[in-house]
């Protein structure tokens, strides 16, 4: 059996939707090795799917398929510590873990990029798989079936504080809410700031980071199934962060501070201690550059 480490990860972060994303030092693990059949189970005993619809088992499945390589089943045992449906890259943890693994047992056939093409297709929109395969910050772009990206480190001093309420949000759900068609004003709004966002992460201006997360895309649309999100980032704001937007498609709301994570625990603590965010938790977290791993 091999164990595998992947990353959760924070996409959108704000203005780039679909496109951009983090990858974070909060991880899932999966061991995974040859059976016959599909042998899935719980680490730390997590209610997650046993059956063929597991997506680790899904996607290490369809691994195999690329390769032309009959598949006889695998054995997998997850354990789970990125909070599920709640904007920070569950799912994309689970086919992450899945290809890369199913790609390790069979002697690596394919190159990280071309994984990263299969978990974009899977997943649908590359902004979670792609730094959770890679680790760090990542823009992404589609060209028909393939990932064209830029990963960059990020600085172990930016702190990221995850506010995560205690209710879920599905992804589905979160786009069901967006409209189709948005207005040319509102496009520029957001292509200017997302160039700004990538530019800045590049360029280490974090300064720029409050103007170039702001979004008109989705968050609008999304933050009346937060109740709290626009307060967690009034209060982030006022407490000086870099960044402060929903994480993915929720329901987490994410802030960004360069304070140090001591500080960033002290203005969580406050912040979900000054209203009504009974059931909120958070996790103070920093950027992770490495990607899913073998350990
Ligand atoms: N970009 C995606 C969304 C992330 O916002 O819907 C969630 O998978």
């Amino acid at each position: 059996m091999l164990k595998i480490k992947i990353p959760a990860s924070t996409a959108n972060l704000g203005s780039g939707f679909d496109s951009l994303g983090i990858a974070l030092n909060l991880y899932n693990y999966i061991e995974i090795g040859p059976a016959l059949g599909c042998e899935i189970s719980s680490a730390d005993g997590s209610e997650i799917p046993t059956g063929e619809d597991n997506l680790v088992y899904l996607s290490a499945k369809k691994v195999f398929e690329k390769c032309g390589l009959p598949f006889r089943g695998l054995k997998i045992v997850e354990e789970n510590h990125i909070p599920f449906a709640r904007g920070l890259g569950s799912s994309s943890a689970c086919i992450a873990g899945g290809v890369f693994g199913a790609n390790e047992l069979l002697g690596r056939p394919f190159t990280k990029d071309e994984l990263l093409d299969i978990a974009a297709e899977i997943e649908g929109h590359p902004d979670n798989v792609s730094p959770a395969l890679l680790g760090g910050f990542t823009a992404n772009a589609m060209e028909g079936r393939s990932v064209r990206y830029v990963k960059s480190e990020v600085p172990e001093n930016l702190s990221f504080a995850a506010f995560v309420p205690p209710f879920e949000l599905k992804t589905a759900d979160a786009r069901a809410v967006m409209p189709a068609e948005v207005s040319l004003k509102d496009s520029v709004f957001n292509v200017s700031r997302s160039a700004l966002l990538t530019a800045s992460f590049l360029s280490g201006k974090f300064e720029n980071l409050r103007t170039a997360c702001d979004d008109k895309l989705h968050q609008p649309y999304r933050l009346p199934l937060i109740p709290g999100g626009t307060e967690i980032i009034e209060k982030s704001y006022k407490n000086g962060a870099l960044a402060a937007y929903i994480s993915g498609a929720g329901s987490t709301m994410m802030a960004i501070f360069d304070y140090g994570n001591e500080k960033a625990e002290a203005i969580a603590e406050e912040i979900l201690s000054s209203g009504d965010f009974s059931g909120w938790k958070y996790f103070i977290l920093n950027a992770d550059n490495s990607g899913t791993a073998v350990l």
